[in-house]
This record gives C-alpha cells, structure tokens and sequence, in this order.
C-alpha cells in the first residue's frame, strides 16, 4: 500500500472559495483504494460550517516551536466518504470569518506555520507518507523543510513531494529578511536558485524548486506558463523545471454534478431525453429570478470569482450591445467590486434579461447548470477551469476563449464537419467574443437540430477523474519507485 498525503488550504466539503477545493476534495476518492492510502491534511478554519466542525474528533495536541514561540497544535479527525481528513486546530491563525486573509504577510505567516505543523503532525498521527502531494503556494514550503530540516530526521528521510500549481498567480511573496524569520531557514536558502525571486521570498518558488516533481492542471497551461505573458516572473525557473512538469487535466465529480440525480434541479434529466426535459429546469428559474418567462429565449450562465482572470472587462466592454440581443444572462459569484457593480447595474438597466446573483450558492450554482443553454468563460487565464466541465455534463453549451484548460476541454463547434461541443475564440478581444456570442446564438434559434447535436457531443464528454486519477497514480508510481 503506497502512502499518499495531500495538503492544502482548502477542500470539499469543509471549505471552499475556488476550484482548488473541488479538486483537493475530490481528486482522493478517485485515486485506487486497493493500491493507496491517501489522507489529507486542511486547516480547521472558524468560519467552517458547524456541521462539519462537529464531525472532527480530536487526535492529540503538541506545541511547535515557531516564530521565536511556543505555538499550540491541535490534530482533529474526520472521516468523509471513506476519505481521511486530519485538520490544523489553532484558534489564533485560523479565526475570523473569511478563509484568507487581506494582509499578504499574515498569510504567510499562517501557512508557514500550516506546513510545519502539518510536517510536525505526522509522527503523531503514526502516518509516514511516501508522497507528500501539494497544492498551490500555500503548501510551497513543505518540499522546501522536506528537503531541510526534516531530512535529518529517519522518520522524514526520503518522504518525496509533489507540487500542483492550480494559480501561478499567488505565490506568497514578502521581504526576505520577514520570511526568514517566520519560517526559521537558513540565510543561504534565499538566493534566487531557491527561494529568492525579484528580491523577495516566494514561497510557491521554494515548492517548485524543491519538490521532486511539479504539475498544473491542464496541458496548455503547462506550455504557457513557460512564456512571460503567462508565467507571472516565474517562467524562467518552469523552463528550467520542464523535464519535471507535467500538465495533468482536472476531473470533477461525476456523482455530485450528474444532471440524471442531482437533487438541486427542478427535472432532472440525461443525454437521451434533454431535448423535452432540460427546459424544465429554465422555466423554472426564470420564474425564481424574475426574468422574462419564454422557453425559447437563449440562456446564458456565467459562474464565477469575479475577478480579472475570469474575463470579466471583456464582458462589461459589450454588455450594452450584448442586452440588445435576444438572450438572457444570469450571473453568480462574488469577488471585485467593480464587477459585483457592473453587473449589479446592468442587472437594474435590463431587468427582464440579467439576473445578477452577488452571493455564492451551490444550489443556485448547479440550477444554473441545469437551466442555461449556454455557459460564458473568456478567461484571460484558466489553468484548468471546472465551470465548463459541470456545463458540458450538464448539456450546456459552453462558450470560452481559447486558453489554458479551456483550450483543452472544449472543442470548438465546426458546422462543416458536424463535430465541437462549444464555441471558442483565440484572442482577449472584446468583440472577438461578442461576435462568438452571436455566432452561437445564430445556431441556437435558426439550427436547432445542430445545437442539440452539440448537446449530444458535450454530454457525452467524459470528464470525469478516471483518466486524470490514473495519470496522478502513474506519477506517484513513478516517484516512489
Ligand atoms: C484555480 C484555477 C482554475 C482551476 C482550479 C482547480 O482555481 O484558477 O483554473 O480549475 O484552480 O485546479
């Protein structure tokens, strides 16, 4: 039995603010039980939901020598859907009522101290991973103390690490001399062979540097972020890391986003009987959201953190011109301000066709994927995106720019040879997409016969973690020999 531990700061069910928690939440169910062992490790934030907070029982408790002090551990328990969770208990840096918090150097001092404490943990917990598997910046520093202190340690001698970059886009950075004295390494770790980038410590650099082997969640995203435009400063060092990384596609949940069982949905429905049914699901949320009632009108959803990788300037540029179409536009997320506004007032401008929805919901979400013809993403970057994969097992048809995982997951509509399962563009152009826009809904009201074939083709897309959970266990074979 291989032993496999992942780590990260957030996971389904007990915390999510993006992507990275569907997949950390997951990812493990999926992963051979036969063969693997795989535990995760979360922290236990106070703004979890009671009800998940009375599933953890307590392990044990210690306390940490960091930051110059004596720092209180608890290890809590909870066992979800035959998964092994163990969780990070201390009420000082892990209080408040978001999950992260504004301030860049209190992040880092809170996940420094997650990954020692979690390292620190697992002697206690009688639990000798032969893989550590990371997630993102928050866990950067796990490879980095693997390969320091805890190499002297018999216990730790040999554990391997890999890292998953799901955002090159954070990466915890601050001043060196502050970052060297939360996490206790020594001077000659910050160089810019380590964790040294642009003058500061940055600790997705330190993961990336030190562990054994580093993925990202889609192929596409694996080649760009080689490149300036989309390697955010650390291109360089991906370049010179390409032997060890790998682009692995994320998967979702086939059993939680499954539109024949999903207890979310108005009628529930499948490949074979959409075309009557999947309506159902519009009728009603036009009726729940107040806009205009008419089966026919072209619905189009947009799920998202409302942030500037989503696309969302590109969408502000058309809107005006986009309302005067004959669509209607329901939006979901929270994030920017000055997204929340803008469609907040575009939303009061065309009452009868955009329903803003500023809050976050996982029924309103999976409504929205039931309900919506279609599903709009012009990401400017995407390292995989998983709204458009809950669309297309949904049937709804997914419209994106061309990048990263989009790329990858949605195959362009081509009328001539009867193939696609949505509609793309290449370049970040506002009316670049309108015109896609249009084209799509060009095909939904005058070929709908060609629309529910495009249907058929994204319903029966598999996206679901089979493949990628083969490919992550070949990578761990791989490390561990
Ligand atoms: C981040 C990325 C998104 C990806 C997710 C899970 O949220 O922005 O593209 O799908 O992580 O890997």
């Amino acid at each position: 039995m291989k032993k496999i531990l992942f780590v990260a700061s957030e996971g389904v069910p007990f915390v999510k603010t993006g992507g990275l928690a569907d997949v950390v939440g997951s990812l493990p169910k999926y992963i051979d039980r036969e063969h693997y062992d795989v535990r995760v490790f979360l922290p236990k934030y106070a703004c979890m939901k009671q009800e998940f907070k009375d599933k953890m029982k307590y392990v044990t408790h210690f306390y940490l020598d960091y930051n110059w002090q004596n720092v209180y551990v608890g290890i809590l328990e909870a066992i979800e859907e035959g998964v092994h969770y163990y969780f990070i208990d201390n009420e000082y840096y892990f209080n408040g009522d978001k999950v992260y918090n504004d301030s860049p150097v209190y992040e880092i001092e809170r996940y420094a101290y997650f990954c020692k404490a979690v390292l620190s943990s697992l002697p206690l917990i009688d639990f000798r991973p032969d893989l550590i598997h990371c997630h993102d910046w928050q866990t950067g520093l796990i490879p980095v103390y693997l390969k320091e202190r805890f190499q002297g340690n018999d216990f730790f001698r040999g554990i391997k690490s890999v890292i998953t970059i799901h955002n090159l886009k954070f990466q915890g950075k601050w001043d060196v001399k502050t970052v060297r004295s939360l996490t206790g390494l020594p001077e000659y770790y910050f160089t810019p062979d380590k964790l040294e980038a642009y003058k500061d410590a940055n600790l997705l650099k330190g993961g990336i540097v030190f562990a054994d082997a580093v993925t990202t969640v889609s192929n596409t995203y694996a080649e760009e972020i080689k490149t300036p435009f989309y390697g955010e400063g650390l291109d360089g060092l991906l370049r010179a890391r390409s032997h060890d990384l790998r682009g692995i596609v994320n998967g979702i949940d086939y059993d939680e986003f499954n539109p024949e069982t999903d207890s979310h949905i108005v009628k529930t429905y499948n490949a074979v009987n959409f075309r009557k049914e999947k309506v159902k699901n519009k009728r009603a949320l036009q009726e729940q959201l107040g806009l205009c009632q008419d089966d026919r009108k072209m619905m189009i959803g947009i799920v998202s953190r409302l942030t500037d990788q989503k696309g969302l300037d590109l969408i502000a540029y058309v809107m005006d011109e986009l309302c005067q179409d004959d669509v209607q536009l329901v939006v979901l997320g929270t994030g920017e301000d000055r997204y929340e506004n803008m469609f907040r007032h575009f939303d009061w401008k065309y009452s009868d066709k955009v329903s803003a929805n500023i809050y976050y919901s996982d029924d309103l979400s999976h409504k929205i994927y039931a309900s919506c013809d279609a599903f709009l993403m012009p990401s400017l970057f995407e390292p995989c995106g998983l709204s458009q994969l809950m669309a297309l097992r949904y049937g709804t048809i997914p419209i994106v720019r061309e990048t990263g995982g989009l790329k990858d997951t949605v195959q362009p509509y081509n009328e001539y040879e009867n193939t696609g399962t949505g509609f793309s563009f290449t370049n970040y152009n506002a009316h670049e997409m309108l015109r896609t826009i249009r084209y799509a809904e060009q095909i939904y009201y005058d070929r709908k016969r060609e629309w529910n074939k495009i249907v058929d083709r994204a319903m029966a897309a598999d996206f679901s973690w089979k493949v990628s959970a083969g490919k992550y266990q070949e990578m761990y074979d791989w490390l561990i020999g």
